[in-house]
C-alpha cells in the first residue's frame, strides 16, 4: 500500500464517457473497459466512490430547446445517472468487483437510497459504492456532487475523468493551438487565472474543502491506476 497516493477517492465519470464516440447512449465495449480499468484500481487496495454524470442519455440544452422548465429539465439528468449507474454498477460485478449503488433520490426497489455512514461502511468493506441521482437537487451539476460526496465521506482525492483532454489548460486546446497545460495549480491560481475547471458552485466547493482535485484523461488506458500511485499526469489542483 506504500506506493499509493490516495486510500479514498472519488471518480468522477462524465456520461459522455460511457457512449464512446457515438457520444450517445451507453457503448458496451467503452463501458467494458472503463469497468476494467476501475477494477485494476480496485484491487491495488484503494476505497473508491463513483460519481456517474448522464450528458450521454439527455443533455439541459434540449430541455431548453423544449421550453421546458429548468427544474424539470434537471431532474431527467437525474434519473439518466441513475440509468448509468445501474450499466455501472452492472459492468463492475462482470469483472468480480462488489459493489453498493446509492441513490440522492430515493428509488428503493432499483437501489440502496443515499446514507452517508452507510457509504463510508460500503468502503470500508471493499465494496464500491456508485453514488447517482446527482445531488439530488435541480440546478446542481454532478461536478458539485462529486466534491460534496468527497467532503462527506473524506475522500483524500477527487479524479475528474476527462474524455481526450488531458487536464487544465490556459484556453481550450481543441481550438486554440497556444493553450498550455498547467501541471499544478492552486485553487486561487484557478480563480486568478480565470480558469474553467468546473462550474462555480462546485469550484467553491472544493475550494471551501481543499479537497485535492486532479483532472486527466480517462481514454489513456492505466491512467486512473496512474493518479493513484502518484505519477505527474493530468493537472493536480491543491493547495
Ligand atoms: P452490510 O450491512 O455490510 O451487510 O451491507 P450489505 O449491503 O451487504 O447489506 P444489506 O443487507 O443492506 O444489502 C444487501 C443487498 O441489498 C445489497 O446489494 C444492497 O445494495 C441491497 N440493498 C440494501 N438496501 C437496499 C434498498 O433500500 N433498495 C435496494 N434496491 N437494494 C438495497
Amino acid at each position: 500500500m506504500s506506493d499509493l497516493k490516495y486510500k479514498r477517492i472519488v471518480l468522477k465519470l462524465s456520461g459522455e464517457a460511457l457512449a464512446g464516440d457515438k457520444g450517445f447512449g451507453i457503448n458496451p465495449p467503452v463501458i467494458k473497459t472503463i469497468a476494467e480499468e476501475i477494477r485494476d484500481v480496485y484491487n491495488l487496495g484503494i476505497q473508491i466512490a463513483i460519481v456517474v454524470g448522464g450528458g450521454n442519455m439527455w443533455r439541459g440544452e434540449a430541455g431548453e430547446e423544449m421550453g421546458m422548465e429548468r427544474s424539470q429539465a434537471d431532474y431527467i439528468g437525474m434519473l439518466s445517472t441513475i440509468m448509468n449507474g445501474l450499466a455501472l454498477q452492472d459492468n463492475l460485478e462482470s469483472v468480480e468487483v462488489p459493489t453498493r449503488l446509492q441513490t440522492s433520490i430515493e428509488m428503493k426497489q432499483i437501489a440502496e437510497p443515499y446514507i452517508r455512514r452507510k457509504a463510508v461502511r460500503h468502503l470500508e468493506k471493499g465494496r464500491i459504492v456508485i453514488f447517482a441521482g446527482g445531488t439530488g437537487n435541480p440546478y446542481f451539476s454532478t461536478d458539485t456532487t462529486a466534491v460534496l460526496r468527497a467532503a462527506e465521506i473524506n475522500a483524500d482525492a477527487i479524479l475528474m475523468a476527462k474524455n481526450g483532454v488531458d487536464g487544465i489548460y490556459s484556453a481550450d486546446p481543441k481550438t486554440d493551438p497556444n493553450a498550455k497545460k498547467y501541471d499544478h495549480l492552486t485553487q486561487m491560481d484557478i480563480i486568478n487565472k480565470g480558469l474553467h475547471v468546473m462550474d462555480t458552485t462546485a469550484s467553491s466547493l472544493s475550494m471551501d474543502n481543499n479537497i485535492p482535485l486532479v483532472v486527466f484523461n480517462l481514454n489513456k488506458p492505466g491512467n486512473i491506476k496512474k493518479v493513484v500511485q502518484g505519477e505527474k499526469i493530468g493537472t493536480i489542483v491543491e493547495g
